[in-house]
């Protein structure tokens, strides 16, 4: 079952509360939450806090996305908080293993997030161990840029390798994702779509997802 991520960056953060409740009646099925710390990404956004206070908001998953350095240091805190998926860069490096493992430990689904300019190849080690890949398609940092077109490959290789092997993943994308163009990323072998001003910056969430959902069982 394809799953649609709203991205609640782009949400009005003056009434986080409503926005919440109001994708989750307009269909969501996940919650995307970007994590950013000002050195990772130059940009800095929300901690395990805001986590823990959107946890009480919904019973939709958590999708916590870390774009933070050292992010072995902050999986207990996060998972605390109410992960229910949390995802790390490869290209943070060091003791990604150990990460992956501390994720699962504390009982969250782990993932590995890729930049756009990130080889495939380098995930081949991790396949084993995690339960969700995202695949940037924009360098992350803000919501509403657009999508780099190159990720559909990336996509497509990814989708190859997984159904091969028979490897329990999904393939999650994030990045400038829209009604007329996630029936692209769906058709490339996406899973999980994450949509920020996609959803956020339109009139009516409910018309928008049910017009991305049907995009996606079009591919
Ligand atoms: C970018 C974030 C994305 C972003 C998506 O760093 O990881 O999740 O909020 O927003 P849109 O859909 O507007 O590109
Ligand atoms: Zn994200």
């Amino acid at each position: 079952m394809k799953k649609i991520a709203p991205s609640i960056l782009s949400a009005d953060f003056s009434r986080l509360g409503e926005e919440i409740r109001a994708v989750e009646r307009a269909g969501a099925d996940l919650i995307h939450v970007d994590v950013m710390d000002g050195h990772f990404v130059p940009n800095i956004t929300i901690g395990p806090l805001v986590v823990s206070v959107l946890k009480k908001l919904t019973s939709l998953p958590l999708d916590v996305h870390l774009m933070i350095e050292h992010p072995d240091q902050f999986v207990e805190e996060f998972a605390q908080a109410g992960s229910n998926w949390m995802t790390v860069h490869l290209e943070t490096g060091r003791h990604l293993k150990k990460t992956v493992q501390k994720i699962r430990e504390v009982k969250v689904r782990p993932g590995i997030v890729l930049n756009p300019s990130t080889p495939l190849r380098k995930l081949y080690p991790y396949l084993e161990e995690i339960d969700l890949v995202l695949l940037m398609s924009v360098y992350p940092g803000f919501g509403g840029q657009s999508f780099i077109p190159e990720t559909l490959k990336k996509v497509e290789k990814l989708r190859q390798i997984i159904d091969r092997h028979g490897y329990p993943i999904e393939i999650e994308v994030d990045g400038g994702i829209k009604v007329d163009n996630i029936r692209t990323v769906s058709k490339a072998g996406g899973d999980i779509f994450v949509v920020g001003t996609g959803i956020f910056r339109t009139g009516n969430y409910k018309k928008t997802i049910e017009r991305l959902r049907r995009e996606i069982e079009l591919a």
